[in-house]
């Protein structure tokens, strides 16, 4: 199998009403229509995936939703499941984020059965995992980390439906990253855990300044981006520092 092209993701969060989020949108298209080397995807809110899913159309750039529910349909309030996001023109869903996995108690067995859920939608699974500052100070962050993929990860994992995403909790919206050889170590030992050719993405504080030497790494397959891909010049610069 050929290198893995890099993939640039962008987590919008909790952020935008339709004008910003359709200005950003249009303005991530307008910089896809010049060359680059990697894939773009953007993740709005739920709110804004069909507006983004307009403004982005005839361009490159992927789209997905930021959780999903486990169930196809039903009697769940205020919760999006995996065909509703299909419906609305997404490909990728991020499930087990760590704002979810820490915020709404989301557990490993949670994240399997949206992953779950992803796939039979038709979705590709954006399967985050990483440790807390507690954990990695103790030394424990590959035990974690292999511990919640182990949980997480559905049975019959393929690489095409599937992308990782190390975001260790420490380094969200912290301005802090892990030091290079931290990445490498981390993402190697996912590596050993995943169908060959998966893509583990480094998220946490990435920003245009870090994204040239996190991406240069031979192991990391791209970014998850949050605060940077707010601005669509800086989303387009780390996409810029692609390999
Ligand atoms: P920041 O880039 O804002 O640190 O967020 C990272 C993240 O959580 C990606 O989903």
């Amino acid at each position: 199998m050929g290198e893995r092209t890099q993939l640039v993701a962008g987590n919008w969060k909790m952020n935008g009403l339709a004008a910003d989020g359709v200005a950003l949108a249009r303005a991530v298209a307008a910089r896809a229509a010049e060359p680059h080397r990697c894939d773009l995807l953007v993740c709005p809110p739920f709110t804004l995936i069909a507006a983004v899913a307009e403004a982005l159309a005839g361009s490159d750039v992927g789209l997905g939703g930021q959780d999903c529910h486990a169930a196809a349909s039903g009697a769940f309030t205020g919760c999006i499941s995996a065909e509703m996001l299909r419906d609305a023109g997404c490909s990728h869903a991020i499930v087990g984020h760590s704002e979810r996995r820490h915020t709404c108690g989301e557990s490993d067995a949670d994240v399997r059965a949206k992953a779950e859920a992803a796939w039979r939608a038709g979705l590709v699974a954006i399967v985050c995992v990483g440790e807390i500052r507690a954990e990695r100070e103790a030394g424990r962050a590959v035990e974690i980390v292999s511990a919640q993929l182990a949980g997480s990860l559905p049975a019959g994992t393929g690489a095409a439906k599937l992308v990782i995403a190390y975001a260790p909790v420490w380094a969200i919206g912290t301005g802090l990253t892990a030091t290079l050889a931290d990445i490498a170590e981390i993402h190697a030992a996912i590596r050993r855990q995943i169908p060959a050719g998966t893509r583990i993405l480094y998220g946490g504080s990435v920003n245009p300044r870090n994204a040239a030497e996190i991406l240069a790494l031979p192991e990391v397959d791209g970014a998850l981006v949050g605060g940077a891909s707010l601005k669509a010049e800086d989303f387009w610069a780390i996409a810029q520092a692609a390999r």
